[in-house]
């Protein structure tokens, strides 16, 4: 049986153009069900430790520093097959291949800045819901 979660985080770039609202419209039309939601601003140390099985990558240093330079929304969504569903719906981490339709095709900028992280396994699922959410934020 498939996780029935997983963790969104809309970054800075996305947040600071006021993609918000309609990346959180085609989340919904998608049927997934926002079971929590909190605006945050991670620091440093915080990016490094969330996107931590990526340290060493020549990538990872900028990729930190951009993650903390604004807010981000984190998000956890419940759906059936949340994780494969969700990464469908957001496209590819490069938004040069992702598909049209795709969230990422539409609020991308760049690789880096490509609008939306969802985790890509339940491992790192329950990794990054635990990161940001206790057990009374879900519901
Ligand atoms: P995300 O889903 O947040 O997971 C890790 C992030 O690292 C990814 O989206 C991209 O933003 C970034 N990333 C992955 N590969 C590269 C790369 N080759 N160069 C720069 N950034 C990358």
């Amino acid at each position: 049986m498939p996780l029935g979660y997983t963790l969104a985080m809309i970054k800075p770039s996305a947040c600071r153009k006021n993609h918000v609202g309609p990346i959180l419209a085609m989340i919904n039309q998608a049927d997934f069900r926002i079971s929590a939601i909190r605006s945050t601003k991670l620091t440093k140390e915080e990016a490094e430790r969330f996107y931590e099985m990526h340290r060493g990558k020549e990538f990872y240093d900028d990729l930190c520093e951009f993650m903390s330079s604004g807010s981000i929304i984190a998000l956890l969504l419940e759906k059936e097959n949340a994780i494969e569903d969700f990464r469908k719906l957001i496209g590819n981490t490069n938004p040069e291949m992702a598909e049209e339709g795709t969230v990422r095709k539409r609020f991308a900028e760049s690789l880096q800045k490509n609008a939306i992280h969802g985790a890509d396994s339940p491992e790192n699922a329950k990794r990054e819901a635990d990161f940001f959410f206790n057990q009374r934020e879900r519901y």
